[in-house]
């Protein structure tokens, strides 16, 4: 099993979009049994709420459930239990670095590093742009997930 897992600030908008869509993808492509996602938050900020409306709404258009998910904070033993542990942008790569003390197997990266159009996944809660965040997560993933298949 490969394991995955998203990480943002909060928990409540990108990170769990990503979680979504990327579990979406994996379910049509019949890999549920091969990959498995989480998402996470690298503040405690919106530890246990729901995933913020306006990104639950995003996901909806697409027919992407989302429910029961509620925010939580990055750990350090998150390390080991991840392959793959995937920020949005480098604040989040940061802190990951922080809390993680460092990345000794090279497990971390940046969504959009996978495409062919590096960079940051701006944070739509400041934005308020959840069509931008969408599309980018979603070539993100689509890239990422290509990439892991390949390095399987
Ligand atoms: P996210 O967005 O990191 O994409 O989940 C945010 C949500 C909440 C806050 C910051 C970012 N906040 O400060 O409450």
């Amino acid at each position: 099993m490969v394991r995955v897992l998203f990480v943002c600030l909060g928990n409540i908008c990108r990170s769990p979009m990503a979680e979504f869509i990327m579990k979406d993808m994996i379910q049509k492509q019949g890999l549920a049994d091969k990959i498995y996602v989480e998402s996470a938050g690298t503040s405690d900020e919106e530890e246990g709420n729901p995933v913020y409306y306006l990104a639950k709404n995003k996901l909806d258009e697409y027919g992407i459930n989302s429910s029961g998910k509620v925010a939580r904070q990055l750990k350090y033993s998150d390390y080991d239990k991840f392959d793959y542990i995937v920020g949005m942008e480098n604040t989040n790569i940061r802190a990951c670095f922080r809390i993680f003390g460092g990345d000794n197997m090279n497990k971390i990266s940046r969504l959009l590093d996978f495409t062919d159009r590096p960079g940051d996944i701006d944070d739509p809660w400041y934005t308020r742009d959840f069509d931008t965040a969408y599309s980018e997560i979603y070539n993100g993933c689509d890239a990422l997930l290509k990439y892991i298949v390949q390095n399987m």
